[in-house]
């Protein structure tokens, strides 16, 4: 008999990302040629969703495509990982959600998001007794926060009242920094786990402070007296911080070849939660996830460069 697989339900954002590349950027309404036009899914949830889906786990994606091809493609590529799409909802009168990139002969690029089904969740998605029933059979809630405020609030609840370990990546917009300043809903500070980066910890406790790891852990503190369980705090290049009720512990980054940090926020998540699952304590998940996360530093692309359970565990061994 085969031992079952540690279960992972992620609830996030998918897209199709679209790149073309050019040699200077079109000014005004001028039209300019370009070369070598690309079309991957991608989106928080779907890569999370692969990471875990690459580290073992049986996976559930809650997501909202449209009724287009988009959508169709997304969830076979989702399929190809063994992620499973049951959960993966179709809107009415919505586009698949979409990023349309521009890439220029240095480099640089120029995006525009058209977020489509992803902001038509809502909590009525996840109402039912289908839903209670997988998420209570969880051992893991990876949720992210990109989606419609009311929807990811429902979401923790449901994780919370199933006592599944609900991980929570605020993953908070630019614009969302403005509008909210330190007054997201109570909700968020629920979490098992709660995973910002720096600056969404900083925003998250109203506290703007200086980007250094003694403010980091400050901050996480205050988190934790408004009654998050663990923070974990991602520093980039800089590695992460564990804190807790009693202590704060800095896990140093891993040495590699920097190449593009596209995803490496979603290997992180997603290999945590796959530590998680499976039952490991936070610091040697988080450990785990640092692995993830460096692995996809070092390689182009999105999902391209998320890295199988094998990699993580070769580079956990350079561990002293
Ligand atoms: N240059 C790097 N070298 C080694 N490890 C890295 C590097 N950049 C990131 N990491 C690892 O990945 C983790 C997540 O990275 P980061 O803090 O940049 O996430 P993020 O800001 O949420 O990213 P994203 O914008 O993708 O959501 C870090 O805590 C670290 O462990
Ligand atoms: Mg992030």
């Amino acid at each position: 008999m085969t031992a079952a697989k540690p279960k992972v339900v992620v609830i996030g954002s998918v897209c199709v990302d679209m790149a073309i590349r050019c040699q200077e950027f079109p000014a005004g309404s001028e039209v300019v040629f370009g070369s070598g036009f690309s079309c991957t899914p991608a989106g928080s949830g779907l890569n999370q969703a692969i990471q875990a889906a690459l580290c073992g786990c049986e996976v559930y994606l809650v997501a909202k495509v449209g009724k287009d091809h988009f959508g169709q493609m997304i969830k076979s590529n989702l399929a190809d990982f063994g992620v499973n799409c049951d959960f993966v909802f179709e809107a009415e009168a919505k586009n698949t959600g979409a990023a349309v990139s521009f890439v220029n002969s240095t480099g640089a690029n120029r995006t525009i998001v058209s977020e489509g089904a992803n902001r038509a969740l809502c909590p009525g998605d996840i109402k039912g007794a289908e839903f209670e029933k997988l998420i209570s059979s969880a051992n893991v809630c990876l949720i992210n926060g990109q989606l419609p405020h009311d929807f990811v609030c429902s979401a923790i609840r449901a994780g919370k009242l199933s006592r599944t370990k609900v991980i929570l990546d605020p993953a908070l917009s630019g614009e969302q920094f403005q509008r909210q300043s330190g007054q997201l809903p109570m909700d968020y500070y629920t979490a098992d786990i709660l995973v910002p980066n720096f600056a969404e910890a900083a925003e998250l406790s109203s506290s703007a402070q200086n980007h250094n790891i003694h403010n980091a852990k400050l901050i996480g503190s205050d988190l934790i007296a408004r009654g998050v369980g663990c923070v974990v705090i991602t520093l980039g290049r800089r590695g992460a911080l564990v804190i807790n009720k009693d202590d704060a512990r800095h896990i140093p980054p891993f040495e590699v070849k920097f190449v593009d940090h596209t995803a490496c926020g979603d290997a992180f998540d997603g290999a945590l939660a796959a530590s998680c699952a499976v039952g490991d304590e936070i610091k040697k998940a988080v450990k785990f996830a640092s692995a993830a996360g460096a692995l996809a530093c070092s390689k182009f692309g999105s999902q391209e460069s998320l890295p199988k359970k094998e990699e993580i565990i070769e580079l956990l061994q350079t561990l002293p």
